[in-house]
């Protein structure tokens, strides 16, 4: 017989059906057993009586079985309104025990057959929570957070190609591109001495894209950043990346305002947006007046289904490094600065952008430098020489010389923006398998040493 989700079987009252999943909870009643049993789809109680009475007395929370039975209406004074298959049980014929499970290490999650959940994963050591990931996903809250993600994935991805956005995937071996943070390395086997680093963003190839001609691209990408993690940051971390040709400012900040408003209206209908058109800030102003640049403009922040977008505008192109006394980009080098005259560097203002969302920058982006001669200037303000500029960027200023177009785009921290929708204080409540704060895996033990032969495979000598 083949096996049926939960939330299906309201339909089959009187039909003989397969069900498979995890016991939520026994209940015995001496010579009846009831267990709800739980799936993906939701909690169905199963009778058990007579003979496989003896069979379900062995069944312990979260045993995985299937079991086939009659699907009953409950009587009158039975019925739960408080889940979806409240009004039915099953009568169990035949009881396959799958697997068994040994104690949970805490409190097993589950639905509760009086609605809502049982277990609440706030309550326990986030390190335990993380060792045991597996577990952890089980609750509704997790499985919830990540099957709204899928949605919202989906969502974005029919909306960029409806706008005939192409997906294009670019690598994650690859040299660096300056994000402002540290990069993770990958030693080269076959070039002794000589290292892969992890992208901090897809900056440089998706620009490279819109010199090929791509004209529209997106990419749902991974990042990796070695900076100090928190709630809203992770050392990799998902981006939504777009870039276009043939644009101005306000064409990119009007495509992503539309794109958010359509995301709200169609996945989270609950929510309403503060402002719209989204406010623009001016960056100056803005600290100033909020001291952060990142304020959070909801009129009741107690009202969790409030969204106050606002774009912070008119950044400065350069600023001064926290460690050195020398500028830096303030985004990354590769934006476009709004004055044409680049005699006093710390005074020039950059066509870039940032989105906020309560209080969080949720993503930022810009116009592009596309000519070769105003990127190297961009270069040499920043204090690079220029066999370094060439090394580093040699190919980015080559590929504006075979036609680039004028082009810019944006990227979304995904991670964070689900965080925001979802109402959860942390992006690891949304990431099925995140990072602990100081970067390490728990669950799979990483990072982790590796044995002395793959060492010298990778011509590495390791200084403890
Ligand atoms: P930026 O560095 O501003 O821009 O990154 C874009 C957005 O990514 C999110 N973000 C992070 N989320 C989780 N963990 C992190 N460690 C982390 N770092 C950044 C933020 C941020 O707003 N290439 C440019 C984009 C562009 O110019 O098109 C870039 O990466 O929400």
């Amino acid at each position: 017989m083949k096996r049926i989700f939960i939330e299906e079987t309201v339909n089959k009252i009187g039909e003989k059906v397969k069900v498979s999943g995890w016991v939520n909870v026994r209940r015995d009643h001496g010579k009846i057993i009831f267990i709800d049993l739980r799936d993906r789809s939701g909690l169905l109680q199963v009778v058990f009586s007579g003979d496989i009475v003896k069979k379900a007395d062995q069944l312990r929370s979260e045993w995985v079985v299937s079991i086939e039975g009659k699907i009953k209406e409950r009587p009158e004074n039975l019925k739960n309104s408080k889940i979806e298959t409240g009004s039915i049980e099953m009568e169990a014929e035949e009881l396959e025990i799958l697997n068994e499970a040994k104690t949970s290490p805490f409190p097993p999650y589950g639905w509760s057959p009086e609605g809502g959940e049982i277990g609440e994963n706030d309550k326990i050591n986030e390190e335990l929570r993380m060792e045991y990931r597996y577990l952890d996903l089980r609750s509704p809250r997790m499985q919830k957070n990540l099957a709204k993600r899928s949605e919202i994935l989906r969502f974005l991805n029919d909306y960029l190609k409806d706008q005939k956005f192409i997906e294009i995937e670019t690598p994650a071996l690859t040299k660096g591109t300056p994000e402002g943070a540290r990069e993770f390395v990958v030693p080269s086997r076959k070039h002794p001495g000589d290292f892969y680093v992890l992208p901090q963003s897809p900056q440089q190839f998706k620009q490279l894209l819109m010199v090929a001609g791509f004209e529209r691209y997106f990419q749902i990408a991974r990042c990796f950043r070695d900076e100090d993690s928190r709630g809203d940051r992770q050392p990799e971390f998902t981006q939504l990346d777009v870039e276009m040709s043939f644009v101005e400012e306000n064409d990119v900040m009007k495509l992503i305002e539309k794109m958010m408003v359509d995301l709200v209206k169609n996945v989270f209908p609950e929510k309403n947006i503060t402002d719209f058109p989204f406010p623009k800030l001016d960056y100056g102003e803005t600290i100033k007046k909020y001291n952060t640049d990142k304020p959070d403009l909801r009129k009741d922040k107690n009202d969790p289904n409030e969204l106050a977008f606002a774009w912070i505008v008119n950044m400065p192109l350069f600023e001064y490094s926290k460690t050195e006394k020398k500028l830096v980009s303030a985004h990354h080098p590769f934006t476009m600065p709004v004055e044409t005259d680049l005699e006093n560097p710390e005074k020039l203002k950059a066509e870039a952008y940032d989105l906020v969302l309560n209080g969080y920058e949720i993503g930022g982006g810009s116009i592009r430098i596309h000519q070769r001669e105003l990127q190297n200037k961009i270069f040499e303000i920043l204090g690079l020489k220029e066999a370094e500029i060439e090394a580093r960027f040699g190919h980015m200023l080559k590929a504006f010389e075979y036609g680039a177009p004028p082009h810019g785009g944006i990227a979304l921290g995904l991670d964070r923006l689900l965080m925001i929708l979802m109402n959860e204080t942390s992006i690891r409540e949304v990431i099925a398998f995140p990072k602990t704060g100081d970067d390490r895996d728990l669950l799979m033990g990483a990072p982790s040493d590796i044995s002395e032969n793959q060492l010298k495979d990778i011509h590495i000598k390791c200084i403890k």
